[in-house]
């Protein structure tokens, strides 16, 4: 059974062994932290996170942030990391963590929620279409991994603000 709920603090260790099994070259252009780094930091915070448990285990995760502080922008919040673990994909799960994520980003008064995938990434870039993200915009090369130079693909979502 797959459950999403708001993380907690003692979620740390095993959203830090996620990170180090999932953030592989592939799919991201920084290397995953070591295992036993912590996952929650200043721009990492709790409750800005949101967690899958599949039977009661940490199985995934999703960050929402707000890229540009600044209250022009203030309707813009950013899914700044999606990840479930290698053992439980393709059962749903990142797909439910994006929902859920949209939902949160409702609830806080945001009317876009922004991303960004590499451009090699195609599966990450289905499921967001499937979600009801669309393509804004790339940012041709912007990544060399490799010896290959990658795109950055920036897609959102947007509906009506709630008054
Ligand atoms: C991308 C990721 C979060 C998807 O999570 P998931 O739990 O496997 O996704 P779901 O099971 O909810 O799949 C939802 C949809 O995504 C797409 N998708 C997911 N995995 C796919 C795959 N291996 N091949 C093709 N499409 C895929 C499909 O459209 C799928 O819908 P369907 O099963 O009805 O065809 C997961 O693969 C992951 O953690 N990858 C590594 C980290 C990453 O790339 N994060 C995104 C960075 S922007």
């Amino acid at each position: 059974m797959i459950q999403i709920r708001r993380a907690r603090a003692d979620d740390d260790e095993a959203l830090g062994r996620l990170d180090a099994a999932t953030w592989t070259a592939d799919v991201s252009p920084a290397p995953a932290p070591p295992l036993g780094t912590a996952f929650f930091s200043d721009r990492r915070q709790p409750e800005d996170t949101l967690v899958a448990e599949l039977d009661g285990a940490v199985a995934g995760y999703a960050l929402l942030r707000q890229s540009v502080a600044i209250p022009t922008h203030a309707h813009v919040l950013e899914l700044g990391g999606l990840a479930v673990d290698p053992q439980c994909q393709r059962s749903g799960i990142g797909r439910l963590l994006v929902e859920a994520t949209v939902d949160e980003a409702r609830a806080r008064g945001a009317s876009k929620l922004s991303l960004r995938v590499l451009g090699n990434n195609g599966k990450a870039q289905r499921l967001y279409a499937a979600c009801g993200f669309v393509t804004e915009g790339v940012l041709r090369s912007e990544f060399m991994m490799d010896g290959r130079y990658i795109d950055d693909v920036l897609m959102a979502r947007h509906w009506v603000a709630q008054e």
